[in-house]
């Protein structure tokens, strides 16, 4: 008789994998450079509107979008980010991410790329230029530079060109490569704002640089000190400022940024913009064709890669992951995230319904070999817990990708502690170069590789194929794609054939079957347990169906 002890039915990605027929789509709501747009039309639909949307046009239209590339215009908002359900990245074509809420994006699961370095060098010249505009006879003057980053850096280097003596002050700043640029440190604003004859800010205008000078600051300055800003409206209080201007505590200012762009009318902003004091450039700090060329190729470049399916390697929510790494780690992203959905379907279930034991589960992921001197496994974390979810979830776990796969563990009472085995007796790959272990945490009432649930499954890559080769206590190989059936049976005369009579008549075929043995003598009294193993050709219609009762 045909009287199977457990059996569990697993459905997984066939070798097409998820990827829907439909062509990606890109919007770029304003004007971006073609160079990189380039690089993406040959793949994904890109509709330019380099005329800009209104908030409202933006919201109707981003769900059907995938991708979002934006410069400084539009305002990526929390509303943006829920509304745009396929939305995967957005890129910002240039480096600051003050119209971008980037902890909704994360939220959201939505990857955010900028161009860290793109349009450094036009920054840097537009600040020459507003220096110069303000003012000659610059040789031998003193510069103040609040901010060393890459900007203050760069503009630092152009300014002792022009021979200035260069004084600054970063709370990043590193005193050798200072010294080496020929930048004296000053220990605070304190010190610097009485001795400079010109300052400029490089920072991103956080809480802690709004308004960062003041009226008290500006009143230390010398009276015929000039400010310049080509990072952000906001940093010199607009208010203060207009007032060291027109009572003379400073003789001028250069400025390309405002806390309204352009300046609304009547506007502090656009006072100072009018001012006879003041030379202003509307934002053009990073307006030259190469900047505009690099951070478009810059931004549009990581799009593909990650449209393509592909891991970030520098996004501003995710952790870098560096090319070699990301090699090594692309194979076992796609064995981590089945052996999460095998998890699910063949344990889960045990477990009494939607996630029951998915949900407050604490897991253990081991690996061996070479994937166990991989430090940053950070992607393999998050395919396992798409894996987990991806059946019990309704967007079968696409929504789920290393940008918030840690808030969706924790969300879910998920606990994954990823364990490097590092040679000695653990170092247990053997034949393959790597191997992952799957375990539920040995204090659970089922767990561990030897426990009598055997709640485990280990996995390795060969070629492009990955592989099952522990379930529990069972010694198999099996590749986790299309639909399986998992029997756990007597090792009894007929029952092989009893499951395919059985299958046959309802119109299933049976692709390959394995019998997967007992790693060792079962000591439970009646006779040994076997595992079988069925891939077969189930009717989609009739497996689904069977997925959803069992859920
Ligand atoms: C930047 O953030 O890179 C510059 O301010 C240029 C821009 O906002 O587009």
């Amino acid at each position: 008789m045909l009287t199977p002890r457990s059996f569990s039915l697993c459905l997984f990605p066939t070798a097409s994998g998820y990827s829907s027929p439909d062509r990606l789509r890109i919007l770029v709501p304003e004007k971006v450079s073609p160079d990189g747009l380039a690089l993406l039309s040959a793949e994904f639909d890109v509709d330019s509107r380099p005329g800009g949307l209104s908030a409202d046009e933006l919201i109707a239209c981003i769900p059907s979008y995938h991708g979002l590339i934006v410069r400084s215009e539009t305002r990526v908002t929390a509303a943006v980010l829920s509304a745009g359900r396929k939305l995967r990245m957005v890129a910002r074509a240039a480096v600051g991410m003050d119209n971008i809420d980037v902890g909704a994006a994360t939220k959201n699961g939505v990857i955010v790329v900028n161009s860290p370095a793109g349009n450094i060098v036009a920054a840097a010249e537009h600040t020459v230029a507003l220096l110069l505009a303000t003012a000659r006879n610059v040789g031998r003057k003193t510069l103040g530079i609040i901010g060393l980053g890459k900007v203050g850096m760069k503009v630092a280097r152009m300014f002792v060109g022009l021979g200035m003596q260069l004084l600054a002050v970063g709370p990043y700043a590193s005193p050798a490569l200072a010294k080496q640029a020929g930048i004296e440190l000053a220990a605070g604003l304190a010190d610097l704002l009485p001795v400079v004859d010109f300052l400029t800010i490089h920072t991103p205008l956080l809480a802690s640089t709004l308004d960062l000078l003041g009226e008290a600051e500006f009143r230390q300055m010398k009276s015929p000190a000039r400010v310049l800003n080509v990072a952000r409206g906001g940093v010199y209080n607009e208010a203060a400022l207009l007032r060291a201007l027109d009572q003379g505590w400073i003789a001028g200012a250069g400025l390309d940024v405002f806390t309204t762009e352009p300046p609304e009318k009547g506007s502090v902003a656009a006072q100072l913009a009018a001012h006879d004091k003041v030379v202003c450039t509307p934002h053009l700090g990073a307006s030259t064709a190469e900047a505009q060329e690099n951070v478009s190729l810059d931004v549009c470049s990581q799009m593909l890669t990650i449209l393509r399916g592909g891991l970030p390697t520098a996004a501003v929510n995710a952790p870098l992951i560096l090319p070699g790494e990301y090699r090594k780690l692309q194979p076992y992203v796609k064995l981590v995230e089945r052996m999460g959905a095998l998890y699910t379907q063949h344990y889960a279930p045990a477990g009494g319904g939607r996630g029951g034991m998915v949900g407050g589960t604490k897991f253990e992921l081991v690996y061996e070999g070479e994937l166990s001197g991989v430090s940053n496994t950070r992607p393999l974390f998050a395919a396992l817990v798409k894996g987990l979810v991806s059946v019990i979830s309704d967007s079968g776990g696409r929504d789920v990708n290393i940008v918030n796969a840690t808030l969706i563990a924790k969300d879910k009472g998920i606990v994954i502690n990823e364990i490097h085995e590092h040679g000695g007796s653990g170092d247990g790959a053997g034949a393959y170069a790597s191997l992952v272990t799957l375990r539920t945490r040995s204090t659970s009432r089922l767990a561990g590789s030897g426990g009598r649930g055997g709640q485990m499954i280990q996995g390795y890559v060969s070629g492009k194929n990955v592989y099952i080769s522990k379930l529990g206590r069972f010694t198999a190989s099996f590749i986790p794609e299309g639909t399986l059936v998992i029997l756990h049976n007597y090792d009894e005369p007929g029952k092989i054939g009893g499951v395919s009579v059985a299958l046959g008549k309802h119109g299933i075929n049976i692709r390959f079957m394995q019998v997967a043995s007992l790693e060792e003598e079962d000591e439970e009294g009646d006779g040994r347990w076997i595992l079988l193993l069925l891939v077969s050709r189930v009717c989609r219609r009739e497996a689904e169906t069977e997925a959803r009762r069992r859920s």
